[in-house]
């Protein structure tokens, strides 16, 4: 029921919309079903209609409303009036519906951008701790299984104001009747509730399961190559067999608690009707006409209350899917990364951390490190593997925040300057490199419209891979394979660093993104980084000579903090200065 109080807050139009339109229908139906007893009476009785007695409260306000109307009484009025009441309801119905398969999609669409919205806008260090498999089984399964809670929520709502509608009919014929026929389904239906519990108990660990089969099964897919390149595949198969199996299982359970629901249901209740008629005609005498009514209508009660239980079932199997939902969009809106300045600079002069503390949890990695990068400049940043290299740089970036010291952008702390902003001024080419499963193009322009077809071969030019792309089949329009992998790596180092330059950056960033690459090719992206010297900032990380010794200045990151500076006397001078002045450029 959570679920649903859950869903009328979050969508109070839509749901009144489509209750108000189900009690109108169900009150063109009773209308329409009151005039079936007068009905019945003229067809069995020999008497003439005006010596006509209802037999029902409700169906002498018919007859007298007819009179009022001016209308006789006779089979051809009421069956007007029974197919009026019908088709209203129909009418009324179809719109109903309408509404909620309307709200089910919004449902969903909502569901996934909020979900992929939160996500997107989360600290970096909430990301670390994600499985990628997880959220993938987020926005599609779970948003498919929660949208399609309410329409089982809802269902469930229009057969029930359904079955109140027959009911109250059936009061005004005989309450007697219609009440005991009430209690003894309503206890029927609770003695059957430990199969609808039983599916929830599933849909739980359905969500639970896919949730971890996902996330399993996203991670050996990440890492196929080495596991089939050792004949390994089998681990990652029993990996997943033991939770496929438990879905399984968890499914079967599914499976049999709906069938058995329903196939309980089906002779509990025809067994109620058959003491119903047997008592109604037998014990209480009741004349003919009202026992084939009040049978006709609480019939319709009695199977619209079984539907009333088995789509509360389906919604119960689907609900904890919602949550999980919900779990992970409040998640990550609390880790919803903020930037608390407003101020846009644009690197004109020096970029200072000033001592940087910094550790994962209880493990410091950088301790009071402190350096500066000229604007305009090549910096080389080299150090043994988990010194902290990869870490300066997402503090650069501002993906992750000191917990003391200051990352200074012309002189402004980054905790003043309006993060977003800053970004755009970035190219990053990280250390493990994943392309876009797309075009070469796409990988270079990432969406952006502005790029025409001509930067992008300027980038792939400067990044030294204009060639081998010109040379494909397709060109800039060739795919790339999934994560790149369809071109080598040296490859793909060189188009995430067509990639950085595309989109004209004050700040270029090469986290070791030259390690893949032939000596030749990395003099090539030496000599255009050279080039770039002056236009643009060059921070890059990396033990290769070739790029040490293009640098201007070249830091040793060791015990968290910076223990050599090199600083080669052939210093570039900031913007507007002649960047070709002094350093030696290694040639080919
Ligand atoms: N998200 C993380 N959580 C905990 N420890 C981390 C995390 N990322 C990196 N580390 C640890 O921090 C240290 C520095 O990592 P990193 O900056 O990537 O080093 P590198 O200098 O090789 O680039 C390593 O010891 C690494 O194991
Ligand atoms: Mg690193």
């Amino acid at each position: 029921m959570r679920l649903m109080v859950h869903f009328a807050r979050s969508y109070p139009w839509q749901t009144l919309m489509m209750l108000v339109a189900l009690m109108a229908a169900g009150i063109f139906e009773g209308v329409g079903l009151t005039a079936l007893l007068p009905l019945l009476q003229i067809a069995v009785d020999t008497n003439t209609a005006a010596g006509l007695t209802s037999g029902s409260r409700s169906g002498e306000t018919m007859l007298n409303v007819l009179a009022f109307m001016g209308v006789q009484p006779s089979v051809e009025s009421l069956l007007v009036i029974i197919m009026t009441g019908v088709l209203l309801k129909s009418a009324l119905v179809l719109l109903a519906n309408k509404k909620v398969g309307y709200t089910v999609a919004h449902v969903a669409t909502d569901l996934r951008l909020t979900l992929l919205r939160s996500l997107l806008n989360a600290r970096w260090e909430y990301f670390l701790n994600q499985r990628v498999g997880s959220l993938a089984n987020a926005a599609a399964s779970e948003v498919m299984r929660a949208s399609n809670a309410y329409l089982f929520g809802a269902t469930a709502a229009a057969f029930f104001i359904q079955a109140i509608v027959y009911s109250l009919v059936a009061l005004t014929i005989n309450w007697q009747a219609t009440c005991a026929a009430l209690a003894a389904a309503l206890l029927v239906l609770m003695m059957l509730n430990w199969l609808v519990r039983m599916t929830n108990r599933a849909g739980s660990k359905q969500t639970r399961l896919l949730q971890s089969l996902l996330a399993r099964l996203t991670d050996s897919l990440h890492s196929v190559k080495p596991l089939k390149a050792m004949g390994r595949e089998n681990l990652a198969d029993a990996l997943l067999q033991s939770d496929t199996h438990k879905l399984n299982k968890a499914l079967r359970k599914q499976v049999f608690s709906k069938a058995a629901l329903k196939g309980v249901q089906e002779p509990i209740l025809t067994l109620l009707v058959v003491i119903g008629l047997y008592l109604s005609l037998v014990s209480w005498k009741i004349e003919l006409p009202t026992v084939m009514v009040l049978t006709f209508l609480l019939v319709r009660v009695l199977v619209q209350l079984s539907k009333v239980q088995r789509q509360y079932q389906e919604m119960q199997g689907c609900e904890s899917a919602y949550w999980s939902l919900q779990e992970k969009i409040c998640g990550a809106e609390a880790e919803k990364e903020v930037s608390t300045g407003t101020r846009d600079l644009h690197l004109e002069t020096q970029l200072r951390l000033e001592n940087i503390h910094f550790s994962y949890g209880e493990i410091p990695i950088l301790a009071g490190l402190s350096l500066d990068i000229l604007a305009g400049t090549f910096t080389a940043i080299v150090g043994p593997s988990g010194a902290g290299k990869t870490t300066l740089v997402d503090l650069v970036t501002g993906l992750l925040r000191p917990q003391q010291g200051k990352v200074l952008l012309d002189g402004v702390s980054l905790e003043d300057i309006d993060l977003m902003t800053w970004r755009r001024q970035i190219g990053y080419v990280p250390q493990d490199i994943m392309l876009l499963h797309d075009s070469i193009r796409t990988n270079i322009t990432l969406g952006d419209d502005s790029l025409t077809d001509h930067d992008v071969e300027d980038a792939l030019r400067a990044a030294g891979v204009w060639d081998f792309v010109n040379a494909l089949p397709e060109g800039i329009y060739n795919t790339v394979g999934e994560r790149g992998t369809k071109i080598s790596g040296g490859q793909r180092q060189r188009i995430a660093i067509a990639r950085a330059l595309a989109h004209r950056p004050r700040l270029l960033i090469l986290d070791e993104a030259t390690s893949a690459l032939d000596p030749e090719s990395e003099r090539a992206i030496c000599r255009t980084m050279h080039e770039l010297r002056g236009q643009l900032t060059l921070l890059s990380i990396s033990h290769r000579p070739a790029l040490v010794e293009a640098a201007d200045q070249v830091y040793l990151l060791e015990g968290g903090r910076v223990v050599e500076v090199s600083s080669p006397p052939n210093l570039a001078e900031p913007y507007g200065e002649d960047p070709k002045r002094g350093i030696e450029v290694p040639t080919p």
